[in-house]
This record gives structure tokens, C-alpha cells and sequence, in this order.
């Protein structure tokens, strides 16, 4: 990004001295006064445009100064197949994945947002929906007596959430609280990139690293001390698709795309969605332009002339016409 911005500045330079270069070549005196003119025309829009300049460079300076100093890697960006305008999400994959986060990631991290019946005909059946749905228990009530119950799930139920409350998550694991995941690729910055080079690369401290007890090293997170420990790893998961091999990346890939897909139900919709905006906007602004053209065709190619002999003329002659029609009548009156 950085680098694109300096690359565009650079050309916009080259381009800029050059322009100012031949047209003072060509025309010295004439380039040099009419930049004056334009200067001391319009104060308030060469002050507003130094401001702006100032500004934008003030923020790329920080943006870098910022990046370099970061105590974190950078994670790498994947070739994921639903990047792109045009390509939906791996079902398959969410298919897995959801399979991966009710394995692994549930015991310890909730989907609040998510609810059976969003998974119905986007990784699972209908009645494979129901069929987890009806797996765990729901607290409902109060009922005719006032008495609260516990009634097995629906498709309206909401994913369970491992811990009562943020108190009870903490405890449970050294003190941090082990986030929502409904959102978590739309919230931390690189997305999945991120959220996969989290899982997939936890490694052994640098010399001279001191880890707190209860915390892993991994680069990926700001500080390198993470309380999550490494969950991911070849097999953890053993998948129903004989042809798909559970590797840790993988798994990785399969509940990241998962995780996706949760922070963005309506992603697949909203490109088809866009598709359909473009086409159709394409099509009406042209008819727009069409119709534009044709009702102002007859106002746009009229001519008015003013043509003040013409007019002097004209009343010249209505005026002798008036005094004219006035001596006659004075002579019917004298008859
Ligand atoms: C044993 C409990 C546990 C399990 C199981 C677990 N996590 Fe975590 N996870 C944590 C804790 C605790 C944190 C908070 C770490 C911290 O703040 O130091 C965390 C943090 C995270 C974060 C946020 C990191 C950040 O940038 O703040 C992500 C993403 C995450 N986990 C993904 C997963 C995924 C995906 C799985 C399943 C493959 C999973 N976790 C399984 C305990 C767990």
C-alpha cells in the first residue's frame, strides 16, 4: 500500500515538473504571469490544497512509522478462493470448518450470532441443522407456573456459549478472555490471512524471550505472548471426505473459511447483489444519457439573435405607424 502510494507520487511528480518545464520552455513569461494570476486569484483553494498535502504526507509517515515499529509479523496474504468480485465461498470448506469449531474452537470461544438455522442450507441440511440443533440444551421459560425449563434446541437457537459469563472464561483460562468468534475476520486487521497465520504458526521463542507460565510464543500476535496454546495440528480432526487429508493447514484453512463465512452470512449475496447493481445502472444510465440528449436536442441548437438595428427599425415604424393613425383620426375629427 505504502509502496503504491510513493510509486503513484513519484509519476505524479515526473509528470507535474515536466508539464511546468515545457510550458515555461514554450512559453516563459506568459506560464510564469498566468501562475501568478491563478495564485493570487485563489488564496483560500492553495492554502486548502498545502493543508491537504500536509496532512496526507503527516499520515503516510506515521502509517509507515507505525508498520516498522509494530511488534508483530506481518501475516503473509493466502490465495483464498473467495476473494474476488466474482467468487463465492468454499461451501465444502465451511462445511469442514463448522465441523472444526465444534471440535476444537467451541470448548473455549462462543458464535454468539450465529444460529442453527443460518447453517441450514449453507453447510448443513435442514435436518442436519435440527438433528444439532436438538444436541444441546436450552434454558426456556417461564412457563404457565412461572417455572423456568430446560427443552432440547431448535433451528431458531443461537450456538451455545462455553462460559456463563466473561468472568468464568477468564478463570478458566489464565485471565484473557477468549473473544467471540462471529466477527473476529472482519475485526482484526490482515482478516483471515491473520486469523490463519495465528493458528498455523506457533513456533519456539527467540533466545532471551521470557514467555509468562500459561502463555505461547507466536509472531502472529501483537506482543508474541498469547494465552490461546497451539490446537491446530495434523489430525486433530478426522474429517468424513476420505480425499480431503487433515493437515494442519488444512483445518486451518477449512475453519478460518468457516470463520469467514460467520462474520459475513450475506457475503455471496452481496456480490451477486453488485453484480446486478453494475448491469443494470450501466443500462439506465445510458437510456439517462440517451434521454438527456434527445429532450434537450431542440433547446440546445436553437439560435437567439439580438440585433439591435433591427429592433430600433421596428420601432421606428410602429411609432411613425401610431403618430400616423393618430393625424388621420385628428383629420376625421376636423371633418
Ligand atoms: C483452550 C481454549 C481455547 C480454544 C480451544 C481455542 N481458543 Fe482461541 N483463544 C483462547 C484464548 C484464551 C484467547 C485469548 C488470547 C489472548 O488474549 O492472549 C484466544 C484468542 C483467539 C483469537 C483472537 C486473537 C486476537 O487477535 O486477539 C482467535 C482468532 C482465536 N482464538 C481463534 C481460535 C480458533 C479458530 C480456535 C479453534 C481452532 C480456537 N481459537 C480455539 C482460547 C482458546
Amino acid at each position: 500500500m505504502a509502496s503504491k502510494l510513493l510509486n503513484f507520487g513519484s509519476k505524479l511528480f515526473k509528470k507535474t515538473t515536466q508539464l511546468i518545464i515545457n510550458g515555461a520552455h514554450n512559453n516563459r513569461r506568459s506560464a510564469s504571469t498566468s501562475a501568478r494570476n491563478w495564485i493570487e486569484k485563489h488564496p483560500k483553494l492553495l492554502a486548502f490544497g498545502t493543508l491537504t498535502g500536509a496532512a496526507g504526507l503527516l499520515m503516510f509517515a506515521l502509517d509507515v512509522s507505525v508498520e516498522a515499529s509494530s511488534d508483530l509479523v506481518h501475516p503473509p496474504a493466502q490465495n483464498w478462493g473467495h476473494k474476488g468480485l466474482l467468487s463465492a465461498i468454499d461451501k465444502e470448506g465451511v462445511r469442514r470448518g463448522y465441523q472444526v469449531y465444534k471440535e476444537v474452537c467451541s470448548s473455549c470461544h462462543s458464535l454468539q450470532y450465529i444460529a442453527y438455522r443460518n447453517l441450514a442450507g449453507v453447510c448443513l441440511t435442514e435436518e442436519e441443522a435440527k438433528a444439532e440443533a436438538e444436541g444441546i440444551t436450552v434454558q426456556d421459560g417461564p412457563d404457565e407456573e412461572g417455572n423456568y425449563y430446560d427443552r432440547p434446541g431448535r433451528l431458531s437457537d443461537y450456538l451455545p456459549r462455553p462460559y456463563a459469563n466473561e468472568e468464568l472464561g477468564r478463570s478458566a483460562n489464565n485471565g484473557a478472555y477468549p473473544p467471540d468468534l462471529s466477527y473476529i475476520v472482519s475485526a482484526r486487521k490482515g482478516g483471515e490471512d491473520y486469523v490463519f497465520a495465528l493458528l498455523t504458526g506457533y513456533c519456539e521463542p527467540p533466545a532471551g524471550f521470557a514467555l509468562r507460565e500459561g502463555l505461547y510464543f507466536n509472531p502472529y500476535f501483537s506482543g508474541g505472548a498469547i494465552a490461546m496454546g497451539k490446537l491446530i495440528d495434523n489430525e486433530v480432526v478426522s474429517y468424513a471426505d476420505e480425499e480431503v487429508a487433515p493437515s494442519a493447514s488444512q483445518l486451518a484453512k477449512d475453519v478460518v473459511t468457516f470463520l469467514v463465512w460467520a462474520s459475513e452470512p450475506e457475503g455471496d449475496l452481496r456480490k451477486i447483489l453488485l453484480i446486478k447493481v453494475t448491469l443494470i445502472s450501466t443500462f439506465l444510465i445510458g437510456i439517462t444519457y440517451y434521454i438527456k440528449r434527445l429532450k434537450w436536442s431542440a433547446l440546445k441548437s436553437r439560435k437567439i439573435f439580438y440585433l439591435p438595428e433591427l429592433q430600433e427599425k421596428a420601432s421606428k415604424a410602429a411609432s411613425k405607424a401610431a403618430s400616423e393613425a393618430a393625424s388621420s383620426k385628428n383629420d376625421n375629427c376636423k371633418k
